[in-house]
């Protein structure tokens, strides 16, 4: 079936990637389409559904009048985990199993036959990790949009692998031949990037194997994105825009910087965290004063070993400031994180450690001085908008690429070498929090929130990006 016909309202099938830094973006578009009178239907895995129960209850999948959750399986063994899932299997596993459970949803919410109580599916906007979806959309005649939920800057450096394998730097031929000089080789004329090492190209490249899963998957989503309708990022125009130059120059179709997605979405009921929130993070940091806490948190999918746990554990003591590190349950490798009992009593006046937090409120509180982070986007965005500058210690995929702009082009981070040892976190915590470095990259993050407010406001770059986009490619026939 192809559009609805002119007048009819419009429905957005929203389908985020199964993993927590997607849902959020995600989630963000749908409310402000919904915002805009869209009709929106959000597919989340039924694994990730059945954890959004246990953490906020049945009331936070129950939708809102025109706003309705709906799943498809994963694929993968039915499982009542509460973890992040393995990323290689879980991706593996959408791609070759999720095309069939889409389609037959697509088909259920357009069943005539049956009393609808909504309108017929008018376009699917899809996280750029589902592109079966494409497929789906292409046999109903829909507009198919595409939600990049990471950096224009990590879209692009996936998108010049096929240069680093031009250049021979790639594939490695062994992990040994990864030494501090070989991640440090310039990477020059690099379009639509500046001052690129190996090392700051996502991380899937770092394969010895010319085979593996995930390298052939992240490139081939990025290619294959070329057949959407257009492509939103959450980003905006002053951050990333050479970036977002070289995504078009590179053959996407047009590309809408919609973000920071937090500053545009209307605040709502609905909220999707995947773990319990600890809401005592907040009064805790109300009594302390403005700038004097590091806050640590390494995002939904981060795993470390218990060694790094405990570096980053005494780097925090060592630095004599106020903290509050969240330490998700399956943050650690092996049964739990396990800190030293001696940590625990002699930072206990002074830290703070819960296992999940409300991170954009969090960063947005006066008392949060410096961030250490993985830089996973949403948390490098959250962090611009709260104007906090970072510590960066990147695991994989994106996190490296974005660690490079935020400490050598943006000017709001500093790097924790990946062999992570208690005295340089120690160190970079007191540089950041009082050092002349971290004075000049606390403005640069105002600024940079200065400049976020303004893209997001009526009127800035954003804002009117998602106005075109709505009027050119999604609402209903023309
Ligand atoms: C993943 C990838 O790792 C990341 O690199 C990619 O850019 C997006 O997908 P994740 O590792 O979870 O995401 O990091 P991030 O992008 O920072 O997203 C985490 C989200 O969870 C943020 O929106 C953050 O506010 C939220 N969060 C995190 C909480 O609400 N509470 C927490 O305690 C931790």
């Amino acid at each position: 079936m192809g559009p609805s016909a002119p007048g009819e309202k419009a429905h957005a099938v929203c389908l985020p990637a199964a993993f927590q830094g997607h849902i959020i973006p995600m989630l963000d578009l749908a409310k402000m389409l919904h915002a805009r009178g869209f009709h929106v239907t959000f597919v989340n895995t039924e694994y990730n559904h059945a954890r959004l129960v246990r953490a906020r209850g049945a009331a936070a999948v129950a939708g809102v009048p025109g706003f309705r959750f709906d799943t498809i399986p994963d694929g993968l063994p039915p499982s009542d985990n509460d973890v992040t899932q393995d990323v290689l299997s879980l991706c593996k596993s959408l791609t070759e199993t999720c095309v069939g459970p889409f389609r037959r949803l697509l088909a259920e919410l357009n069943d005539t036959a049956t009393p609808m109580g909504h309108p017929p599916v008018t376009c699917i906007v899809s996280d750029n990790v589902m592109d079966f979806s494409m497929e789906a959309a292409r046999e109903l005649g829909l507009p198919y949009v595409q939600l990049y939920t990471s950096s224009a800057i990590s879209y692009v450096g996936v998108r010049h692998y096929r240069l680093l394998f031009d250049r021979g730097l790639a594939p490695i031929k062994d992990v040994k031949q990864l030494t501090n000089e070989y991640l440090d080789t310039p990477v020059e004329d690099v379009l639509g990037l500046r001052n690129m090492r190996f090392k700051d190209f996502p991380s899937f490249i770092r394969s010895p194997a010319p085979d593996d899963y995930m390298l052939h998957f992240v490139l081939g989503i990025a290619e294959r994105a070329v057949g959407a309708s257009a492509m939103i990022v959450n980003t905006f125009g002053d951050l990333e825009e050479e970036a977002v130059a070289a995504m078009e120059a590179l053959g996407l179709p047009k590309v809408y910087t919609i973000g920071p997605l937090p500053l545009l979405a209307p605040s709502s009921s609905i909220s999707m965290s995947l773990w319990k929130q600890q809401e005592e993070c907040l009064p805790w940091l109300d009594d302390k004063e403005p700038g004097s806490v590091v806050y640590a948190n390494f995002g939904s999918i981060t795993v470390m070993t218990n060694e790094q746990l405990v570096e980053f554990a005494w780097g925090l003591a060592k630095s004599g400031r106020h903290f509050l590190w969240i330490i998700r349950p399956d943050l650690a490798k092996g049964d739990t994180a396990v800190l030293p009992s001696e940590f625990s009593a002699e930072t206990a006046e002074r830290g703070l450690v819960a296992s999940w937090c409300p991170q954009q409120q969090v960063l947005n509180h006066p008392a949060v001085g410096a961030f250490l982070t993985h830089s996973g986007w949403n948390s490098t965005l959250e962090s611009m908008c709260g104007g906090v500058p970072v510590i960066s210690w990147p695991f994989f995929g994106d996190q490296q690429t974005n660690c490079r702009y935020q400490c050598n082009e943006w000017g709001v981070g500093m790097e924790i070498d990946s062999d992570v040892r208690r005295d340089a976190v120690a160190d970079l915590i007191t540089e950041v929090m009082e050092g002349e470095s971290g004075k000049v990259m606390k403005k640069k993050a105002q600024e940079w929130k200065e400049k976020a407010v303004t893209a997001t406001k009526s009127g800035g770059s954003s804002h009117r990006n998602f106005d075109a986009l709505i009027r050119d490619v999604l609402a209903p026939s023309r």
